[in-house]
């Protein structure tokens, strides 16, 4: 298999969000306790991961309903109420209602991981350098205001600029007032880094007895597809060289690493042959991740605004790291689009010795209950330890539950589908075109065992 794996990336898959999909599901079964953190063992750590909450600042009840949010661009907004609408993108009380359920669920957690993706889905003309600048300055004062004390982390998304995608590979004046945003959140170093390129790390110490766990901040942005500012570079920002560095004093200072990044590695589930980012730049970075599997305990990411996972295996087909993708709180689809997603936000439980993660609790807010009773009851989804019978979420049992969606008709990969899309419909369902991409993209994140698996399983079928 003759593979490129130089960075001129001239070839430049445009994937977008929004994809046709033909894809189904089953009903979902969930035991829904009321708290995750209740029945958990006192020595595990919690982190929050939110991501894409795409505020549209112009969302507002009115009886045209052409005219309730910019972000369904001119179209009817399909069933709207006080908390959103499937064609629109995050009212602010969505936004806020997602905010102080994670604050009244009286969860302890030790961090925030933010993923990314402010501003809403409109025509690059309606927005500007300053309203993307206000908007994230407004989502990190709105979190800021929700938990004070809290230590974030986020990431820079491919919204996060204007125009959106084009994100630069050396200081400007977005990265300057966003760093100046999250300063609160960050050392003096990181800040210094995010300036120049978007991307830092940092250290977070749960105690003085533990081994420390370094938090990486991707700006993934660089390799995203669309972005023709890299288009032929071979490093844009110099980031991987940076990423090799970081990776490697973790490995010598005997640390843990969590990546956290908005586009994600490896191949879109819901589509055929598509990376979100160009080829190269993913097949790279599959090496490194490869490299520093030993110090890497999990990988978070966001931008699909879909549930999904990755096991990345190394040569030998063994699973070394867990990757997450967490759904969108924006419950925005395109009209053409038959799935979507209800806005979600999720609690990630880990070992705080290893940082092992142990499990995660995926909630969820039924948009189309939320508006008619107005009122938003944000409700536990799934565990994942619990919907699929598996231990914890180490490569291993992660790798172990997949081979349960393989076998035809597999109830548990049905679960998985209607997890993907957050429970919008219970009458969609993934067909076998539809299970093998999604089969495919779990497993195989670089395009040579990527494609054997996509020839291999449609021969079978
Ligand atoms: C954030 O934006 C919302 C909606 O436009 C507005 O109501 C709110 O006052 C803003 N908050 C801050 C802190 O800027
Ligand atoms: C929006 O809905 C109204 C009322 O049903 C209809 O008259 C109008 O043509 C629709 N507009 C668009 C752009 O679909
Ligand atoms: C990128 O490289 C291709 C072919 O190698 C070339 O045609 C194109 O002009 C280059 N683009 C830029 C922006 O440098
Ligand atoms: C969401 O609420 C609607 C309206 O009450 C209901 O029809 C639908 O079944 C609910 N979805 C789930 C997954 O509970
Ligand atoms: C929805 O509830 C809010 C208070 O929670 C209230 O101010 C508002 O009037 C209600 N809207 C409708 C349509 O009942
Ligand atoms: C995807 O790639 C496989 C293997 O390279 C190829 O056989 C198939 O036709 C491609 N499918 C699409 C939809 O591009
Ligand atoms: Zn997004
Ligand atoms: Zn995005």
């Amino acid at each position: 298999m003759a593979l490129r794996v130089a960075c001129h990336c001239s070839r430049a898959l445009n994937m977008g969000l929004l994809l046709l999909l033909l894809c189904a599901l089953a009903p979902p079964i969930f035991a829904a306790p009321a708290r995750a953190g209740s029945k958990a063992p006192v020595s595990v750590g919690q982190f929050w991961h939110v991501s894409d909450l795409h505020l549209d600042p112009t969302y507002h009840l009115t009886d045209d309903h052409t005219k309730v949010c910019a972000s369904s661009k001119g179209v009817n907004a399909s069933n709207p109420g006080p908390f959103g609408d499937f064609l629109c993108d995050s009212p602010y009380q969505l936004i806020l209602s997602a905010f102080q359920f994670m604050k009244d669920s009286g969860q302890q957690v030790s961090f925030m991981i933010w993923t990314g993706d402010s501003p809403p889905h409109v025509p690059v003309k309606e927005l500007s350098t300053e309203i993307v600048i206000s908007i994230i300055g407004n989502m990190s004062s709105t979190i800021r205001s929700f938990f004070p004390d809290l230590q974030v982390f986020p990431a820079l998304g491919n919204h996060d600029y204007w125009p959106q995608d084009q994100l630069p590979v050396s200081a400007n004046e977005i990265y300057n007032a966003v760093a100046n945003f999250w300063k609160p959140w960050l050392t003096d170093e990181a800040v210094s880094t995010l300036k120049k390129g978007g991307f830092y790390t940092q250290i977070f110490q749960t105690s003085i007895t533990s081994q420390p766990l370094r938090i990486i901040s991707l700006n993934t942005n660089l390799y995203y597809s669309p972005n023709s500012v890299t288009l032929n570079m071979t490093d844009p920002a110099n980031q991987f060289e940076w990423l090799e560095n970081t990776l490697e004093k973790s490995l010598q200072n005997k640390e843990k690493v969590y990546v956290i990044a908005h586009v994600p590695i490896g191949y879109l589930p819901f589509v055929r042959n598509a990376t979100a980012m160009r080829e190269c730049y993913n097949e790279r970075l599959v090496k490194i991740f490869r490299k520093y599997s030993n110090v890497i305990a999990g990988q978070f990411f966001g931008h699909t605004h879909r549930d999904s996972i990755m096991i990345l295996l190394d040569e030998k087909e063994k699973p070394i790291t867990s990757l997450f993708v967490a759904p969108a709180v924006t419950p925005v689809k395109s009209p053409l689009q038959t799935d979507s997603n209800n806005p979600g936000v999720r609690l990630y439980q880990y070992d705080p010795l290893s940082y092992n993660l142990l499990d995660l609790w995926q909630f969820y807010l039924n948009l189309t209950e939320a508006n008619m009773k107005n009122e938003s009851n944000w409700k536990v989804e799934y565990s994942m330890t619990k919907a699929y019978g598996i231990e914890d979420l180490k490569p291993e049992s992660l790798y172990e539950m997949v081979k349960q969606f393989t076998a035809q008709g597999s109830k548990i990969f049905q679960k998985y589908y209607s997890h993907f899309i957050v429970n919008y419909d219970k009458s969609i369902v993934c067909d076998e075109y539809c299970k093998i991409s999604q089969l495919c993209a779990i497993q195989y994140l670089a395009h040579s065992l990527y494609s054997d698996c996509i020839r291999h399983e449609a021969q079978d079928k």
